[in-house]
């Protein structure tokens, strides 16, 4: 073969030439390890998060024009892009030379919590700009579909770049803008409510000028890119990349068996993720003839190798210019492509491969197929067309196309003036998700009339490859389109479509029922059009026709409102004001610095771990010596390398970090592979082989915990009143249950991090994304058998945290640094997303069975809950989240006999650990189901029966007996009721529910009560250090982490209003252990409380030795006070320390002060779901949450919209699926889906309520990180409610399971209808699962 070639591109204007370049190597590798550029991140590796987002441009020939375009660079093979030039988010601007107006915009539009996310949305939009420069709000929404947020909620990203679209209004007109006129005005009067948290007025403008110019060079470069091909050899694959159709085929001819690959984005996800190393692989991207585009009478043929973004334009502009009748096909196939993917995959993605990967949840071939499209395929031999129609396809991944033919293009003909076509798709999400079924339909009809001459109906993702239902297709033809052809349809349909029982991915009944009711949306659309053609007199009720209505993704938009700071604090003082996060600006330029940015040390080091493939089995033999042979490889560790301690005590429950003798989950370290680098040490790990031998009992589920008796001690009760005598008196009883699924954390940032030997007394720096820094410190110190005082744990910020990166990370670390050790060298970990998800776990699933006895007018009397909670296979910290879901239990209400059981159940799953609300989500969400059957089966709103059982008094009791005085919360309740219309709107949903049949609204407003602080009283303290230098600058450490909350922005503001510097003068550089020891987690919405608490502690200390030299020099300025101390030897250094107040929990007793102080909140949202498809759109939210005096408005709105929109995820979207074998199956973003941009509500108000004061808190504030993910709850009541307009529709008036999340699966199958009951009567039950609910 030939000899290598030279690979020439350009990154940020700078010429890169690779004399040996590896074409197994992506873009992402190449940018952060080789050429030092880590502002593009890892999320996912697969494509599905946009965290790796940059803009490739190349200058098209034939164009003679430049393209630029976002393409994921995780998945771009490096070799591919020569002849091109990348711009990463460091070659747009920076904090040091000049911001990029994009990368200003988002940091100061809050737009940037842990910034991880940062840099992609950043490239994104900087791209949009550079082909529009003035955009509409719908292409930004465009822009960012492909980009994932796990902190922000997406809205304050949007409103930042919304400021690209055209002129806006400025900032708050009391808060230094200039005009924001009607900012802080309610109900038209002035007023200290203020609506802008920030100002647009003094933003950079977009300046073209600024941005790298295409370089020449490749201009005349790629005028030359003909003749030759370019030869790439790596270790294991070899990619030819040819210029000429000729030599394509030649090349095809010889290496029949070759991959082609042009996007890259079905290979690619194979060869990174699945082992998949064809020896040669031949790209097709610069062969001219495949990425051809020709119009013709008949239609278009668009080359194979033709972006599916170009195919869209292609559509698109087709739609806009010709008849409508022509063009009937392109609008269905836009309408697919809209959805597809995310931005960046689709401009990646091409035809051709959507086509011929043959992987039937692919939505293209259904639609093309149903067009009655032609391929035109060529070979040495020559050229043949072929019909794209199921035949082309016979099994999974393959195709009818001989291994030496290229697909050239293909040919996607007109509409004809009698044809009829549609597309359908439905997904768990409705951007960025593979479909579960599409579909595409056409009919012909005879002209003139409403006889059937054709019907093609095409479904994937009902089988291994495409479905054609031949008998509904050809026993219809001949008919007129009415009611009896439906019914008839229906049947063939049903039996045509045989969903098979053991499908991967699940859901048979779902996808069967999807396929009926996609084709009564067609035959309903085709009866309109023919009625309106006059050939059909089939009439629809009107309220019928929203069959027909597809949800639209809006960007989303809203209003947020604060109080003002009194006009008499001094412009100075910076609490209360809605400040910038501190490390905004170099999150958004790239510059920000996380754990896997590190520069390598040298000599370093890279592990990767080697994991239980079983659930429950003694190891008989661990053999790594195939691994320890392979190239790159240093050793391989396991608990027998453990210097210190191979098992850690938590509240005296052992857990390993290496399994030793037995595995207790699928995913339990075992042991791990060292070697020089990432690849080398992953290659190695799979080459351990481990044997076991099985053991019983294995089991998953908490039912079958309960069978087996298997739970973790302590189990806990609690009560008030006598729930028993009151349950024997009440009017009415309902007994029942509730399950709720557990939730993945998909923090942008996987777990990690790079341990360093100093080689001395057993020494060692950690550098770590760590939210407990001090316990990662202790359990390090354990394995390696050395005091504490060897180990610093330095935490610089985390991509998001969520409570998931307490515990499983000093696990983590502590094997790492026994690698370390051993190696003696520098050694770094950072998980996969497929292992951190496997590795780490999630919220626990938990199972609510209650007895509840109520009145007709809803009064509640009583109330038995028992609280199932799955912890998996270690108790982690379990029994503690299991305590807050009982202490939660009551949440607003008093129901006077009130018991709670909390049991956690042992099973052979990864164990589960904290997420954000730490039991409280499921806790909550128990008592407000209740709260909603109650008034389900009383016929009353919801919202009544929740009126007449809340808390009112002035002073209340808790269930555990904790006083506290409930004025905020009904306030929060009035106003959020009041501020979202409610009652006007039930009335609109009611009205739109009357008059639509197919399309259901909901709304539901829940309100809340949570408890702050840790209810392990001794957690409640917090620790600083600030040291003042001689120049008058500032130095914060604490022992908070950061990671987006804004800690470190809050800490400063207290600092800056204690000691009267700016904020600019105070700097936090980390969180470390060798500065504040023994710190508590940043957790339990307590960190900022703590650590101000303490900073304000040691800066008024400070301020007491000053007080006396300042009153004395008082018109000196800080600096002179600064330098004349130092030279009158008074100390500027102190501790601050904060000890928290005593709160505990007598269990015995079940009572206690379980929390410092409560937060209060309210939330109603208002969705429209589809009673054919299941899928939903939430149209409305608004929130009104107590935070006490915000020291920082824009933090706090920011952490409620964040945590809104995790509760959406956790309790409408997100679903973990495990296999009967307890192998957790959705470990990556392609199957685990968190809310995007399009699960926003399309208006999001959030509200602080003014006037509320928190005496417990630092400056009257309170804290917010957890409450608002109970939020997303009311999308769920919502959906509830909308399904039961649905069903009482159907006559079916009684009560109705609804497990959370409510997926468009349960949505669907709980709007049970003529369709769901067809398929429902085939099902065979017996079918072994391909998942199961744990
Ligand atoms: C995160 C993510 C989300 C996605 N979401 C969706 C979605 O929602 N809907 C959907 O439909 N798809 C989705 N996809 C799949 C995507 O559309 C396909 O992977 C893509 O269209 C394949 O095109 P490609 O050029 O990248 O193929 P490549 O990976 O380059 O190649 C794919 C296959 O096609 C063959 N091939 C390609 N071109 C030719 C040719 N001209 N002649 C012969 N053989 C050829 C190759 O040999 C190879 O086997 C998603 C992919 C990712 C990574
Ligand atoms: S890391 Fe590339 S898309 Fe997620
Ligand atoms: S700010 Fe977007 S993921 Fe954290």
């Amino acid at each position: 073969m030939s000899s290598p070639s030279e690979l020439i591109f350009f990154v940020n204007g700078r010429k890169v030439v690779v004399k040996n370049a590896d074409p197994e190597e992506v873009l992402l590798s190449f940018l952060r390890r080789k050429a030092g550029l880590t502002g593009t991140k890892y999320g996912c590796g697969g494509g599905g998060c946009g965290a790796c987002t940059v803009m490739v441009s190349r200058y098209d020939r034939h164009q003679e024009k430049v393209q630029h375009y976002t393409v994921n660079a995780c998945l771009q093979p490096v070799v591919t892009l020569h002849g091109a030039a990348v711009v990463t988010v460091e070659g747009i601007g920076s904090t040091k030379t000049k911001l990029h107006p994009v990368q200003e915009r988002i940091a100061k539009a809050h737009g940037s919590q842990c910034g991880f996310c940062t840099p992609g949305m950043v490239m994104s939009m900087y791209t949009l700009l550079r082909n529009k420069p003035q955009p509409s709000v719908e292409d930004i929404r465009e822009a960012l579909g492909g980009n994932l947020c796990r902190c922000t909620g997406y809205r304050p990203i949007i409103d930042g770049f919304k400021t690209f679209c055209g002129r806006e209004t400025s900032g708050c007109c009391q808060n230094g803008g200039g005009g924001g006129e009607t900012c802080c005005e309610e109900n038209g009067e002035k007023s200290d409510i203020c609506r802008e948290l920030f100002q647009k007025d003094d933003f950079l403008p977009l300046d073209p000028s600024q941005d790298l110019i295409f370089p020449p060079e490749l201009m005349l470069m790629e005028r030359k890119l003909k003749g030759d091909a370019l030869y790439f050899h790596g270790e294991r694959v070899t990619l030819v990349f040819p210029f000429e159709l000729s030599h394509l085929l030649e090349l095809k001819a010889e290496h029949p068996a070759a991959p082609l690959v042009v996007g890259n984005t079905t290979i690619g996800p194979k060869m990174l993720l699945k082992g998949f190393h064809p020896p040669l692989v031949i790209y097709a991207g610069e062969v001219s003839e495949l990425r051809a585009v020709a119009w013709g009478e008949n239609g278009v043929t668009v080359g194979a190798a033709c972006s599916l973004s170009s195919l869209q334009k292609e559509m698109q502009d087709a739609v806009e210019v010709l008849e409508e009748e022509k063009t009937r096909g392109y609008e269905a196939l836009l309408q697919t492509l809209r959805c597809l993917a995310g931005k960046q995959i689709r401009n990646m993605a091409t035809v051709g491969g959507n086509i011929l990967s043959a992987n039937p949840k692919y939505d293209l071939s259904s639609v093309l197929a149903a067009l009655g499209c032609t391929l035109h395929v060529v070979s040495k031999d020559g050229m043949r067309s072929v019909s794209l129609d199921e035949k082309l396809f016979p099994a999974f991944g393959e195709t009818s196309l001989r291994p030496d033919e290229v697909l050239l293009s293909i040919v996607i003909p007109f509409t004809k003036p009698w044809e009829i076509v549609a597309a359908y798709r439905q997904a768990q999400r409705r951007e960025l998700s593979f479909s579960f079924v599409n579909a595409g339909m056409r009919a012909t009809f005879r002209e003139g009339t409403d006889t059937l001459e054709s019907l093609s109906i095409i479904y994937g993702g009902v089988g291994s490859t495409l479905v054609k239902p031949k008998r509904t297709c050809q026993e219809l033809v001949g008919r007129s389109w009415r009611e009896d052809l439906l019914s008839d349809a229906c049947s063939f349909l049903k039996e045509d479509v045989l969903v098979p029982l053991n499908i991967h991915g699940g859901r048979g009944e779902y996808r069967k029922t999807l396929c009926i009711s996609f084709f009564f949306k067609f035959f309903m659309q085709v009866a309109v059009e023919l009625k309106r053609k006059g050939v059909s007199d089939v009439d629809f009720p009107p309220e019928d026709l929203s069959a027909l209505r597809t949800f639209r993704n809006d960007a989303p938009q809203g209003r947020q409102s604060f109080q003002l700071v009194s006009e008499a604090q001094p412009r100075s003082d910076p609490v209360g004001r809605p400040s910038m996060h501190q490390s905004a600006l170099e999150q958004a330029t790239g510059e920000a610095k996380y754990y896997d940015d590190l520069p390598s040390v040298q000599g370093e080091l890279f592990i990767f771990m080697v994991t239980s493939s079983r659930a429950h089995a003694k190891i008989l033999n661990i053999d790594a010596s195939d691994a320890l042979t392979m190239p790159g490889v240093v050793t391989f560790v396991s608990a027998e390398d453990v210097p210190g301690e191979n098992r850690r005590l938590w509240f005296n429950n052992p857990e390993e970090f290496f399994a030793e003798e037995e595995v207790i989950c699928v995913g339990q370290i075992i042991g791990a592979v060292v070697a020089g680098s990432r690849e080398e040490a992953k290659r190695a790990a799979q080459r351990v082989r481990v044997s076991y031998q099985d053991l019983e009992p294995v089991f998953f589920t908490i039912q079958d915990a309960i069978k087996h008796e298997s739970f973790f001690e302590p189990k806990r009760r609690v009560e008030r009143g006598d729930v028993d005598a009151a349950l024997k008196e009440a009017e009415r009883v309902l007994e029942d249950e509730i399950y709720m699924g557990g939730q993945e954390h998909f923090y942008l940032e996987t777990q990690g991090l790079i341990a360093v030997p100093r080689g001395e007394r057993g020494e060692m720096d950690v550098f770590v994304a760590t939210q407990h820094a001090a316990f990662t410190q202790e359990l390090v110190a354990l394995a390696l058998g050395v005091d504490s005082n060897k180990i610093s744990c330095h935490v610089k910020r985390l991509g998001g945290g969520f409570g998931g990166k307490v515990m499983k990370i000093a696990s983590l670390s502590a094997v790492t640094a026994v690698a370390a050790h051993k190696t003696g060298r520098a050694v770094r970990c950072c998980l996969d997303r497929g292992d951190d998800m496997l590795i780490t776990s999630g919220r626990h699933p938990f199972l609510g069975r209650y007895q509840v006895g109520f009145s007709s007018d809803g009064t509640i009397l009583a109330a038995d809950i028992t609280y199932y909670s799955n912890g998996g296979c270690t108790l982690d910290e379990s029994s503690f989240i299991m305590d807050k879901a009982l202490l939660h239990m009551d949440n607003a209400y008093r129901i006077p006999n009130l018991r709670g059981r909390g049991i956690v159940c042992k099973t052979f799953l990864p164990s589960y650990t904290a997420f954000r609300g730490f039991g409280g989500p499921q806790g909550l969400m128990v008592i407000e189901s209740i709260l909603h059957e109650v008034a389900a089966r009383c016929g009353l709103p919801a919202e009544k029966v929740r009126n007449i059982n809340m808390y009112r008094d002035q002073l209340c009791y808790t269930h555990h007996k904790q006083p506290f005085d409930p004025t905020l919360m009904i306030r929060c309740w009035d106003e959020c009721l009041h501020r979202a219309g409610y009652e006007e709107r039930l009335r609109a949903v009611q009205a739109f529910n009357s008059s639509n049949r197919w399309k259901k609204r909901g709304i539901a407003a829940v309100p809340q009560k949570f408890g702050i602080g840790f209810s392990k009283g001794f957690y409640n303290q917090g620790a600083a250090l600030v040291h003042i230098y001689k120049d008058g600058s500032v130095l914060v450490s604490h022992g908070g982490t950061e990671m987006g909350q804004g800690i470190n922005t809050k800490a400063v503001q207290t600092a800056s209003r204690v000691l009267g510097v700016p904020m600019s003068s105070i700097f936090i550089k980390e969180t470390c252990t060798g500065n504040v020891p023994n710190a508590a987690p940043s957790a339990a919405s307590f960190g900022t409380d703590a650590v101000c608490m303490a900073v304000k502690d040691a800066c008024e200390k400070l301020m007491r030795r000053l007080r006396p030299l300042v009153d004395r020099k008082r018109g000196d300025s800080w600096k002179q006070w600064v330098c004349d101390a130092y030279f009158e030897k008074i100390s500027l250094s102190a501790t601050g320390f904060f000890m928290g107040p005593p709160t505990c929990v007598d269990w015995e007793k079940g009572e206690g002060q379980a929390y410092y102080y409560f937060s209060f909140g309210a939330c109603c949202s208002e969705v429209e779901i589809d009673c054919l498809t299941g899928d939903h759109k939430n149209i409305r939210t608004d929130i009104v949450m107590d935070v006490g005096k915000s020291i920082n408005p824009a933090l706090d709105v920011g952490q409620v919209e964040g945590g809104f929109v995790q509760g959406v995820g956790l309790y409408t979207i997100e679903e973990l699926h495990f296999s009967a074998d307890g192998v957790l199956l959705t470990r990556g973003a392609s199957q685990y889906k968190i809310p995007a941009l399009c699960d926003v509500p399309a208006e999001l108000n959030v509200h602080l309520l003014a006037d509320a004061e928190n005496p417990h808190a630092i400056y009257s504030s309170k804290g917010i990180g957890e409450p608002p993910v109970f939020f997303g709850s009311t999308v769920f009541f919502a959906i509830k409610a909308a399904i039961a307009a649905a069903r009482r529709e159907r006559g079916l008036t009684g009560g109705f399971p609804l497990r959370a999340p409510a997926t468009a699966e349960r949505i669907r199958m709980a709007c049970e209808d003529q369709f769901t009951e067809m398929v429902r009567k085939d099902s065979d039950l017996k079918a072994k699962p391909w998942s199961i609910d744990v």
